[in-house]
């Protein structure tokens, strides 16, 4: 709240809308003659068909793309806004969709293709009908063994191994709803998320190679169980998979009773089958955790009939897949990316799709290249974190390979035109079409992106909204910003779409509050138009309708197109007894796009020391994972406050990246800044640090850091 005494609040106060957005517009390019003559959206007729005129019928294309056991009765029941229902009345099983109905035409084709790191072991091929048999062999173990059901939840916490997609269509057969834990968060993560899903089952794995090194994992299981409890959550079964069956990679003991080898269960099972259960299209298929305004996590809940509708149809037109394709999505299947486009959206389509165990520059930046010659893979899709980071280690590694790629994908970072110039270029080979995927955990599928045969492309904007998408960005009033004004706003979805999350598990006030309430009309309408969609991005739109994404408007850093929620890592921080108070600020990185610093103030008499620093790292990493360790712990001698004692995190944002901080005059403590100024940046400096000019939507970004609280 503005005091009234202070000079600030007789200037005009700035909306977002309002502050203007300068870049250079970019020129765009045509997609190649070669493409369009054999992309599936290749008539402009598509576009109409899938216009506002035609919304909501336009998407039974989607859904006429699987294969129904009933048909709905209703393609949109907007009976109970904002919980909107699609193809009601309809039943279907998702396995059975992404598996079964290519048995006939397709079961010697190869569903996976699994690229284990170490690169003397032998890639695993695995087909349609060696799928169909595993897939059934887990699912019967988890009926008869676990005695799970459809609706309940079970928790995998399992890495880029094709047990994996082999657990989650297990489920999905039973109508049991999985909820997989990225791989590279930590036990604490995980057992939060068992805790809020409820799952009585762990399915994890011994050991992982990540970097060259076989990773100890099951013993994430062990912590993940204990934090669960103290939320009240008992685990009655862990199922442990083995990476080397036979041979036990852990350091963690086996506990009797609870903790089961996956390879020593399974031959009991071997050749019995299940049948598919017909579930309705509304029924839930799957959770998937991420990190919002505040500390809970939020289980975005997905459904069965739209989303896997939805995934299958952007599939098909956006990321252009045919059955004959090889198609490798470089991202963790632990992500929502993986979900929707490694396993559901190719699988659903029967084509074929390369998993990668390891890290894209192990043993050398031109692993994916060889990956990709070897393997034949003609769509690439991939993060610009992976992107910069090929780039920087190895810009010329490309041109050593003979693979070629008919479309490119970026996904979960903004990417800046020159890095995208060098993906066109050079990972491309001037030949691929590149699609920029705009969207996020909540949504399913794509929101903002081109189709690649018919729109051209443009570097560092997403697009248009995808088919059946209508965007709109609305400045803090909820008026329109117009197209082409120059000016960043809020992107929200006009519309309903059958990938949208139907729910935030346990938390539907919750689901109400994040993605609607800002922008809602009238709480009692029923009709859909009164309830756009917040999808928590700052955006543009360029006079050609193009959305160029400016990053999150919540208190959340993307690092390495991974979501953190600042609150998870300040309550990380937190844990450590001697620190008082946790600041989370997002550092522009030129490769993970950004980084973590953490401000932390020491509690009453104690000093700054190299413990303290490293008892917070590794809290984070405890609580958070790997993935989350800051680049930098500032121990300070107390944070920029408010008079009312909040934390001013845009204030030492600036710090953090050699920024105007902006006016500090309203600061109970404004002395503390150049203080805490001093010691950053000349520590940063000392240690080699050139810091660079902002862009101004750097700048914006980091001025605006945590305004949304
Ligand atoms: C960001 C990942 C710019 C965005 C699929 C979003 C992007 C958040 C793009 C969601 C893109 C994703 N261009 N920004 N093409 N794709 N984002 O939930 O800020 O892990 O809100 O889903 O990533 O991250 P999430």
């Amino acid at each position: 709240m503005a005091d009234s005494t202070d000079p600030q609040s007789q200037q005009p106060q700035l909306s977002e809308a309002q502050i203007a957005v300068h870049w250079r517009e970019e020129n765009t390019l045509p997609p190649p003659p070669p493409f369009i003559a054999q992309a599936n959206a290749a008539e402009a007729e598509i576009i109409e068909r899938f216009s506002e005129a035609h919304f909501p019928d336009c998407f039974t294309e989607y859904a006429d793309l699987l294969t129904w056991d009933r048909r709905w009765d209703q393609v949109l029941d907007t009976s109970n806004p904002p919980f909107w229902k699609w193809f009601t009345g309809g039943r279907l099983n998702a396995c059975f969709n992404c598996v079964d109905r290519h048995l006939a035409t397709s079961g010697n084709k190869a569903a996976f293709i699994w690229v284990p790191e170490p690169e003397d072991q032998l890639t695993q091929v695995i087909t349609y009908q060696e799928l169909y048999r595993r897939v059934n062999e887990f699912a019967v173990l988890l009926e008869d063994f676990c005695g799970l059901k459809a609706g309940d939840r079970v928790t995998f916490h399992l890495p880029m191994v094709p047990e994996l997609p082999v657990a989650m269509l297990a489920c999905a057969r039973l109508g049991v709803i999985h909820s997989e834990v990225f791989g590279g968060f930590s036990g604490t993560a995980c057992g939060d998320r068992i805790a809020d899903s409820g799952s009585r089952v762990l399915v994890t794995m011994d050991g992982y190679y990540r970097g060259g090194s076989l990773v100890d994992h099951k013993v994430k299981a062990d912590e993940a169980l204990l934090a669960a409890e103290k939320h009240g959550q008992e685990v009655d079964k862990v199922l442990v998979f083995r990476r080397r069956p036979g041979q036990y990679a852990s350091a963690s003991p086996m506990v009797e009773g609870r903790d089961f080898f996956v390879d020593e269960l399974l031959p009991q099972y071997r050749g019995r089958t299940v049948k598919p259960v017909s579930m309705p299209a509304e029924a839930p298929l799957f959770l998937m955790y991420t990190s919002g305004t505040t500390g809970r996590p939020k289980g975005c809940q997905h459904s069965t009939g739209g989303y896997l509708a939805y995934v299958a149809g952007t599939a098909k037109y956006h990321l252009d897949i045919h059955p004959e394709d090889t198609y490798w999505c470089a991202a963790d299947i632990g992500w929502i990316t993986g979900h929707s486009y490694i396993v559901y959206g190719p699988l659903a389509l029967g084509t074929t799709s390369v998993l990668y165990e390891g890290v894209p520059t192990y043993p050398d930046p031109g692993r994916c290249w060889r990956i990709a010659e070897r393997l034949g893979v003609n769509i690439f899709h991939t993060a610009p974190t992976t992107i910069r980071m090929l780039r920087k280690l190895g810009p010329e590694e490309p041109r050593r390979y003979d693979y070629r790629f008919k479309l490119m994908t970026t996904v979960g970072e903004p990417i800046e035109p020159e890095v995208w110039r060098w993906y066109h270029d050079e990972v491309g080979k001037g030949e691929a079409v590149i699609v920029d995927t705009w969207w996020m955990t909540e949504t399913g599928g794509f929101l903002g992106t081109t189709l690649p045969a018919l729109q051209p492309m443009k570097p560092g904007s997403c697009g248009p909204g995808a088919l059946g998408i209508l965007p709109v960005i609305y400045d803090e009033d909820g008026n329109t910003v117009e197209a082409g004004s120059g000016k960043a706003g809020n992107i929200c979805i006009r519309n309903p779409w059958p990938g949208v999350l139907q729910t935030v598990w346990g938390q539907p006030e919750r689901f109400v509050d994040i993605y609607y309430a800002k922008y809602n009309r009238n709480r009692d309408s029923k009709d859909w138009h009164d309830w756009p969609f917040l999808c928590g991005d700052g955006a543009v739109q360029a006079a050609d309708g193009y959305f160029r994404i400016l990053g999150r408007i919540d208190d959340v850093i993307n690092v390495a197109g991974h979501r953190l929620g600042t609150k998870e890592l300040e309550s990380a921080a937190l844990t450590v007894p001697e620190v008082a108070e946790a600041a989370a600020v997002p550092a522009i990185d030129e490769v993970r796009g950004r980084a973590v610093e953490m401000y932390v103030a020491l509690q009453p008499g104690l000093a700054a020391s190299e413990e303290i620093r490293h008892s917070v790292a590794a809290a984070i990493e405890r609580e958070i994972g790997k993935i989350a360790r800051p680049a930098h712990i500032w121990i300070v001698p107390d944070m920029p406050k408010t008079r009312s004692g909040k934390i001013m995190r845009r204030v030492i944002a600036g710090i953090s990246n050699f920024a105007d901080v902006g006016d500090t005059s309203t600061l109970a403590n404004p002395e503390i800044v150049d203080d805490i100024r001093h010691r950053v940046q000349s520590d940063k400096i000392a240690a080699g640090h050139v810091p660079r000019v902002l862009t101004p939507e750097e700048t914006q970004e980091i001025q605006e850091f945590g305004k949304a609280e």
